[in-house]
């Protein structure tokens, strides 16, 4: 288990280009075995999840290579629809095969995903819409077997705007009978990359990005093509994030501003100077930092549950009092804990936290426990006076392309060990 050591309190400067979106590849990924022939991907970002779900695609068959940040798969050999659990236990969003293999094979077998630190994760929206589109599950000895004889398009509503549940979906009706009309489908932009792959394949998908999704089934086999990965807004808000709390100054290109509106709307809020140009967003400390008075985690546009944890580590010294509110998934504040070690005033009351802005954090010994509170725990060591040691950072590399180089090459000091 390896450890980040951070030398705090130097501001970040300099310039990051920002990778591609680990949550737009991943549903891409599955979605390239629908092809009848060769697929490349560019802007593909070099993280644990995107080598898990590389493994996922050979163990089902297809040849994938890697080229720097290009990634090229052979759909066509796919030859198994079995997703073994040692690799749902691995990343239990291997789930997101579920549709696609179903809508290739007619038949599906997968590991049941389990839950995360996050949350219990529970997919019961994703089996419903199958079963809506004529997909017989069964589930026993802790696999999910799906038969379809044929997929006939249907209106699913979804209780909830689930982005999992709203790909699944998509996935296996892009070859269904007719059409299929999602409800209060989900919103986020990585449903609008997968969209706009499909179609760049021969599928027929309309209002991604809006709560009511169409997918006319085809019945021409998808034809392979060539992409390029969308940017990862959660990783460019969190750089953001690094530089408001060490009062840095830095220059990130590669964004697409328009998808961080809540994100750049709350640094603005809290007293950060950005200006927005075409892809790239400059951000400079302004006076002291002032606290949110009310952030609320909401399905996107609102603001994105995954850089809650990033930007409570710089409420944490920000003036005033912050109150930010989980309302996506049920336990996301496992670094509270470590943040306090660090200094932080920080209370937890149900699905609220209250942060008493402090002037100064201190360097601390803390673990990460999942992805994102890992990142926060990191901008909170850069911004802490003296040494900080960060254990389970094997989290970090699930989502974060060589972080602490990303950092460091702005001035942060910080190595891996
Ligand atoms: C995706 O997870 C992202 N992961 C998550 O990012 C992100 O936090 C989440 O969307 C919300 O934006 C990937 O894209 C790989 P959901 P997903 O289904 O699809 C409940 C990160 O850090 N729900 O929208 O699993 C669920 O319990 C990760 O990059 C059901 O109840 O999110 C949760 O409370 C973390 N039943 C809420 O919906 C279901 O069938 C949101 O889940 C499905 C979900």
């Amino acid at each position: 288990m390896g450890k980040f050591v951070v030398e705090g309190k130097n501001p970040l400067l300099g310039e990051i280009k920002v990778q591609g979106a680990k949550n737009a590849v991943l549903p891409i990924l599955a979605a390239t075995i629908l092809a009848d022939g060769e697929c490349v991907l560019h802007n593909v970002p070099d993280l644990r999840d995107v080598s898990k779900t590389e493994l996922v695609l050979r163990r089902l068959g297809c040849p994938v290579k890697r080229e720097g940040h290009d990634l090229t798969v052979k759909p066509a050999e796919l030859c198994s629809c079995r997703i073994c659990e040692d690799l749902m236990r691995e990343m239990r969003s291997s789930i997101i095969f579920l549709g696609a293999v179903i809508s290739k094979c007619r038949e599906a077998s997968v590991s049941m995903p389990g839950g995360c630190p996050i949350g219990l994760r529970p997919i019961d929206l994703h089996l419903k819409g199958l079963r809506d589109l004529g997909v017989e599950i069964s589930e026993e000895h802790g696999y999910i077997n799906c038969r379809a004889k044929k997929l006939v398009g249907c209106e699913i509503h979804l209780d909830f705007p689930s982005v999992g549940a709203t790909e699944n979906i998509i996935l296996a009706a892009v070859y269904a009978e007719g059409r299929t009309t999602v409800q209060n489908a989900a919103r986020e932009p990585e449903i609008i990359d997968l969209a706009s792959f499909l179609n760049k394949m021969g599928a027929r998908i309309t209002g991604a990005g809006t709560g009511t999704i169409y997918i006319e089934g085809v019945k021409e086999p998808l034809h392979g093509t060539e992409y390029t990965i969308m940017p990862d807004r959660i990783a460019a808000a969190t750089y953001l994030a690094a530089a408001a709390a060490t009062d840095g100054e830095l220059l990130l290109t590669g964004t697409e501003p328009k998808h961080m509106g809540a994100m750049l709307h709350v640094l603005n809020e809290m007293g950060m100077k950005l200006k927005v140009f075409g892809d790239t967003i400059h951000i400079k400390h302004g006076k002291r930092l002032s606290g949110v008075h009310m952030l609320r985690t909401m399905p996107y546009p609102g603001f994105p549950t995954d850089i809650q944890s990033p930007f409570m580590a710089v409420a944490a010294l920000a003036e005033g009092t912050s109150v930010f509110t989980e309302n996506i998934f049920e336990n996301r504040f496992q670094h509270v804990d470590e943040l306090i070690r660090m200094g932080a005033d920080i209370k937890v009351a149900g699905r609220s936290a209250v942060i008493r802005g402090v002037k100064n954090l201190y360097g601390a010994n803390v673990v990460a426990r999942e992805l994102r509170g890992g990142a926060a725990l990191v901008i909170a060591a850069l911004a802490a006076e003296g040494r900080s040691e960060i254990g389970g950072i094997e989290y970090i590399d699930r989502g974060y392309e060589a972080f602490e180089k990303q950092l460091s090459s702005c001035g942060g000091i910080i190595r891996r060990e």
